[in-house]
């Protein structure tokens, strides 16, 4: 959506993966002050967004209303708290007559609940597709649409319709970010099953609309209230580095409190984060794949420059190879791994890794483009 946000994938917090509906006002105020001292705002999060479970209902006008015992606040003081922080705040809600736990939703509401929300102060509005009763999405969320930007708040919109109707069709005009699949849960068949529907999505991805592959699991170890027995450190970071080379919304879902050095050495890589949010904005594509062996390139905005992850989605450790030219890149190739973060030296036509079962090497390649065909008039 061309409404000047989401120039790069947005970053933040979102209650749901580890509270679910057991989410209040201390729980975020807890956050964000966890977003700050961990270091995660410094390393670009700085959405907060509180998930389903904060609305109660409606007053006899029709203003939405935010639990008075969980918020008791209220959602305006809420957002004084978070922006004074240096955050900026976000809200769910969802298109069709109640949320997914039974909440009040925005149909029929969209003008008055889009105008409450900039009242509040709100910055992000994630906007879910239950109790929909059969309704076009696409016509729904463009009036939702419509009601932010005539709000007169800049409030980034975020698509939360699971794929239903091919919102990268659509979402481009629509929405800044759409979801491209159903929930993400914690754990590995998920993340993979998730991974191979929005890969093949890349064209449709640029800045200011991206697809979202839902929200980071990394951290969780099966703790947080979303279904799954957890997953391996190896997994996570497989995890987080394929949602950055899909220049996916880095939205954590983890309970900040207890961060492992593992957790916070994943979430908070500065360089695979910096391929994540490259000013460019290319979805990276996948470019060979044995056997589950998947290599996959982004193309980044200095010249010559690609971002590659070498995914084994085998159950054995393998020696995997990228092949300079297969990336459009001369042979001459200096490589350096973002995980290790160390520059492994110049290689010439290609580069190979072993890399464990359910892991990834990411790396950063710096040569030059391979010469194109002349151009014959
Ligand atoms: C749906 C969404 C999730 C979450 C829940 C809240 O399942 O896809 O991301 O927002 O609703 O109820």
């Amino acid at each position: 959506l061309d409404n000047g946000l989401a120039l790069t994938p947005p970053m933040g917090w979102n209650s749901w993966n580890f509270y679910a509906c057991n989410v209040d006002e201390d729980k975020i105020k807890q956050a964000a002050d966890l977003l700050v001292s961990s270091g995660m705002k410094d390393a670009g999060y700085k959405y907060v967004v509180i998930d389903d479970c904060w609305q109660t209902g409606r007053t006899a006008d029709g203003e939405i209303i935010a639990d008075p015992v969980k918020f008791p606040g209220g959602m305006k003081a809420l957002a004084d708290y978070i922006h004074g922080k240096g955050l900026l705040f976000g809200l769910y809600t969802d298109a069709g007559y109640t949320t997914c736990a039974g909440r009040p939703g925005m149909y029929g509401y969209e003008v008055q609940d889009a105008n409450t929300f900039a009242s509040w102060d709100v910055d992000y509005v994630k906007v879910d597709w239950c109790d929909n009763r059969g309704m076009d999405p696409e016509t729904r969320y463009t009036i939702i649409r419509d009601a932010l930007e005539n709000s007169g708040r800049d409030i980034l919109y975020s698509i939360c319709n699971w794929g239903i109707n091919k919102p990268w069709v659509w979402g481009a005009d629509t929405g800044n970010l759409w979801r491209t699949t159903d929930d993400i849960f914690d754990f590995w068949q998920r993340v993979t099953w998730i991974i191979d529907q929005n890969y093949p999505l890349a064209n449709f991805a640029g800045p200011g609309k991206w697809n979202d592959p839902d929200m980071l699991m990394v951290g969780n170890y099966g703790n947080g209230a979303v279904f799954g027995e957890g997953m391996t450190d190896t997994e996570y970071r497989s995890h987080f580095s394929m949602w950055a080379i899909m220049a996916a919304p880095l939205i954590a879902g983890n309970n900040l409190s207890n961060m492992t050095a593992f957790t916070r050495e994943t979430l908070m890589n500065p360089e695979v984060i910096a391929v994540d949010q490259d000013p460019l904005g290319r979805q990276g594509v996948l470019v060979s794949d044995v056997d589950g062996r998947q290599v996959y390139s982004k193309i980044l905005q200095t010249t010559g420059t690609r971002a590659v992850v070498l995914f084994n989605r085998s159950e054995s450790p393998s020696t995997m190879s990228v092949n300079f030219t297969s990336l459009g890149l001369g042979s001459s190739v200096a490589v350096r791994d973002l995980w290790q973060k160390a520059d492994l030296g110049t290689f010439t036509g290609s580069y190979s890794a072993t890399v464990p079962a359910h892991g990834t090497v990411m790396l950063k390649l710096t040569g030059t483009e391979a010469a194109t065909s002349p151009v014959v008039s």
